[in-house]
């Protein structure tokens, strides 16, 4: 038994068609790449048919604390589980979703959601109900974004896994060797790139998420929201923020080549101590500072800056778990969502990890608050995190939104026609 592989690329999945159309070219092509990889299907170790199937982005760090997780569900309901990472990109595996899911698949049964496509989902019909799972006290407990966003017409179509915003390592034995304090505005940053710089001329200032992918979508709207603006065609502060995340690569702030960093790269970067500034996830915080890690002890964490006279902004992110509409083993399925998106398993996570709960009781947790330091501060940051576009076509969107970022990168756009050009898509979609 086998899934439909992920190079099964094609321009028909870029989602900009109407769904219908969209959904006919899906199953076409998961017709097609299943056909393709049928001989591959015989090398496969074949699967315990009573087992359920979750589906995760790829994990950094041990396995064992998830799988101790997983373990403790298999005994307790008499069900083998069995899980199969994905790659860390949320891109690609939102084109593996959307091409197995559109041809009803019953390979697995429990996936693990990026916050933007859970109005995608629910609204095609790939996703089970989960408002049964979601408690009265659970709303209570819930951040307020992941919880809207797990919503679709007012039922539940996903639970909350973890929550992500973006935050803001440094190297404090750097800053603080030339007496300066974490940056609060983007001039303060740029100031301690040119001081550090004096002694440390081969040190990287500034990295961050620069591909073509969506997570230069969350970092593009960082600049533009610091600096006061949002995606209204041509309005000034966006076009500063824009122009300001141009600047960092032609003023020599940040390396030319963050137009080719993900994540993980740009994390392993500062992680060998090779930058002074990195934007990341909280994940980042355990795995730079993990006992051999070059940075160990050496790391700060704080909000992104802002320009003078505006209010920081982090992007939200985080991931959800769902059940797969087509599972066979829905009503198990449920459960190992629901057990994996409950308090003492996001704790188990969050130690794990560094995931940050999406429950606002984790945060007076005392065992996690001494394993991450920064999580008092987080609590406030994780809350006031702002969404993408929440839209069943947001991933069409975010198609435009990384082209047209990344033009202004690369210096081949300029802000204010990005910006147009983006507005011009949002009412195209909008009407749809
Ligand atoms: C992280 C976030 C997710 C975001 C992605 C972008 O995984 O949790 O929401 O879309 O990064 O790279």
């Amino acid at each position: 038994m086998i899934g439909v592989s992920l190079d099964a690329r094609s321009p028909s999945v870029r989602l900009a068609a109407p769904a219908a159309r969209r959904r006919g070219a899906l199953r076409a092509l998961a017709a097609l790449s299943i056909a393709a990889l049928a001989a591959a299907c015989g090398r496969q170790e074949p699967r315990r048919p009573d087992a359920l199937v979750f589906r995760h982005p790829k994990l950094f760090g041990d396995p064992e604390p998830l799988d101790r997780l997983v373990g403790q569900f298999e005994r307790a309901h008499g069900v083998a589980v069995r899980r199969e990472a994905l790659p860390a990109a949320s891109d690609e595996q939102h084109l593996f979703y959307a091409i197995n899911l559109a041809a009803e698949t019953t390979e697995f049964d429990v996936l693990a959601l990026d916050t933007i496509w859970a109005a995608e989902f629910a609204q095609a019909g790939w996703l089970r109900d989960l408002s049964a799972h979601v408690s009265a006290a659970d709303e209570r407990d819930l951040f307020a974004a992941p919880l809207a966003s797990v919503t679709w017409r007012a039922r539940r179509y996903a639970l909350p896994w973890f929550v992500d915003a973006g935050l803001l390592y440094y190297r404090a034995d750097l800053l603080a060797a030339e007496g300066l304090a974490p940056p609060r505005t983007w001039t303060d940053l740029a100031q301690a790139v040119r001081r550090v710089r004096v002694s440390q001329p081969a040190l990287h200032g500034f990295v961050w998420q620069g591909k073509q992918y969506e997570g230069l979508v969350c970092n593009a709207l960082e600049f533009i929201w610091s600096h006061g603006g949002d995606l209204d065609a041509g309005a000034p502060a966006a076009v500063r923020g824009l122009a300001f995340m141009r600047a960092l690569v032609t003023d020599g702030l940040s390396p030319p080549y963050v137009t080719t960093l993900t994540e993980e790269p740009a994390r392993v970067l500062f992680g060998r101590a090779r930058a002074l500034f990195l934007r990341n996830w909280p994940y980042a915080w355990s795995l730079l500072q993990r006992a051999g890690s070059e940075v160990e002890g050496r790391v700060g964490v704080c909000p992104l800056p802002h320009a003078p006279g505006h209010p920081a902004a982090a992007a939200l992110g985080g991931w959800h778990l769902g059940v797969n509409a087509f599972s066979r083993h829905a009503a198990v399925a449920e459960k190992l969502a629901a057990f994996l998106c409950a308090a003492p398993a996001q704790k188990a996570l969050a130690l794990a990890y560094g995931y940050s709960a999406p429950r606002r009781s984790l945060y007076a947790d005392p065992e996690l608050a001494a394993a991450q330091p920064f999580l008092a501060s987080l609590a406030t940051l994780l809350e006031a995190a702002r969404p993408r576009p929440v839209s069943p076509h947001y991933v069409a969107l975010s198609q435009v939104l990384q082209s047209e970022f990344s033009a202004v990168l690369s210096g081949r756009r300029a802000p204010a026609g990005a910006l147009g050009a983006i507005a011009r898509a949002r009412r195209v979609l909008e009407a749809v």
